[in-house]
């Protein structure tokens, strides 16, 4: 016999909202959407080395050192490896302890010990439960482990940070399988050579997922940097040939990011078309619309797009900064001081304004630009003739208002 749930009026049932555990670092709040919600199980995902462990160790220790009690339990490295990293973090603090296991159940008895704020659990697909015949990682294995500690989550309070490593499908533990089971999906994302680590949230179901934190990983952690919005801007000073600024907008955050083009006659056989940060496809459509809207024929060129500070762009509002710095590299002629872009291009050579036009322009304003480029569009996306809003309706006229001479 199950008996029966508990039934209790709305109103007399208290808010976990209330009682968010701030992680001491900003930006992870931020995409957490304000802090640990009491009783949550997150998952933190991310490619191999990219620094889940550090990340969440350095929250581990932060959250003790500010009067919390963390537990971090690891099946992957030993106590004294946690040890020398957590020295090297400054994460060797009182109210932090560690625990090294590879059975669920264990691990498990370890947590509801010491009813830490926060227990740090490294990771799910290193755990297992002798109960089932799968072996770690396993669909079945990875399963259970997020289920079971999702109802210790729930049932006493704590907040569980799982760890999940991103298989090659470039999912935490095959498609979807963890999705469901936590309240949270984080992923810490970044170039694995570069120092900049961004996190994004995939799934919330305490916040928003538009948010993105930026991070930069240091030898002593993972830092929040001064003004992320700067923090992707290469050129400050004199514009030169190749290069581009746009405002993205992630989340509610606009970020300046210049991107990087190279055009260099080609030498030999098939051109060469390279990127980093940006979709190929997209480039390569980009120089299909130079070629036949704006003049402007790559076909004997190798091409190279980058998007300065490790930062990858998906929006399609960086389509006429792309195309700018490309038209720029291959005219010899650097963007008018002061310019940013921000539009779509389509096929046609027509180009969208980017969406939230004005905000992006507020933004370039504060960084000391004074023009947006944009395109033009029917509807409620169309921007406002404010001043320093140039407005485009193809990518030739746009060409000629970005570029100088
Ligand atoms: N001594 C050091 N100084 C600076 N950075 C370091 C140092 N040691 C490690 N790192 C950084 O930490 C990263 C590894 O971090 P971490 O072990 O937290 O990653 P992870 O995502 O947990 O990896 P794994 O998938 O192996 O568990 C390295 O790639 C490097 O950038
Ligand atoms: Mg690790």
């Amino acid at each position: 016999m199950a008996g029966i749930a508990a039934v209790s009026p709305i109103g007399t049932v208290t808010s976990a909202e209330a009682a968010r555990v701030q992680s001491g670092i900003g930006e992870v709040d931020r995409v957490l959407g304000g802090g640990f919600v009491p009783g949550s199980i997150i998952l933190i995902g991310g490619d191999p080395g990219i620094g889940k462990s550090t990340l969440l160790l350095q929250l581990a220790g932060r959250l003790a050192s500010n009067g919390g009690t963390a537990l971090y339990v690891t099946a992957e490295e030993s106590t004294a490896q946690i040890r020398g990293r957590a020295e090297r973090i400054g994460a060797v603090v009182d109210g932090l302890s560690l625990a090294a296991t590879t059975d669920l159940d264990a691990a498990l008895a370890a947590i509801e010990g010491a009813v830490p704020t926060l227990a740090v659990v490294d990771s799910v697909q290193t755990l297992t439960s002798p109960e089932l015949s799968g072996p770690a990682g396993s669909v079945g294995q990875v399963r259970e482990v997020a289920a079971r500690l999702s109802e210790l989550a729930k049932a006493s309070g704590t907040c569980v940070a799982l760890v999940g490593h991103v298989t090659k499908e470039g999912t935490v533990a095959g498609p979807r399988t963890l999705e469901h089971l936590v309240d949270a999906v984080i992923y810490l994302e970044g170039e694995r050579l570069g120092s900049t680590r961004l996190l994004r949230a995939a799934k919330n179901r305490y916040g928003s997922t538009d948010e993105v934190g930026v991070l930069e990983m240091r030898g002593d952690g993972l830092a929040e940097v001064d003004d992320a919005s700067r923090f992707f801007l290469e050129t400050d000073e004199t514009p030169t040939a190749g290069s581009a600024v746009t405002i993205a907008l992630e989340g509610t955050r606009p970020l300046a990011v210049e991107i990087q083009a190279l055009t260099a006659a080609a030498s030999y056989g098939n051109p060469r078309r390279a990127t980093t940060g940006i979709d190929t496809n997209r480039v390569l459509m980009l120089i299909a619309v130079l070629a036949r809207h704006a003049g402007l024929n790559l076909s004997g060129h190798d091409v190279y797009v980058n998007i300065a500070g490790g930062l990858r762009i998906d929006e399609p509002a960086a389509d006429l900064a792309v195309a700018t710095a490309l038209a720029s590299s291959l005219r010899e002629r650097p963007v008018r001081h002061g310019t940013v872009l921000a539009g779509e291009v389509a096929l046609s050579g027509r180009l969208r304004a980017a969406a939230r036009a004005e905000r992006r322009l507020l933004e370039a304003t504060r960084l000391g630009f004074d023009r947006l480029v944009t395109g033009t569009m029917r509807g409620e996306r169309e921007p406002s003739l404010s001043a320093g809003m140039v407005v485009a309706r193809d990518i030739r006229e746009a060409l000629a208002e970005a570029l100088e001479g």
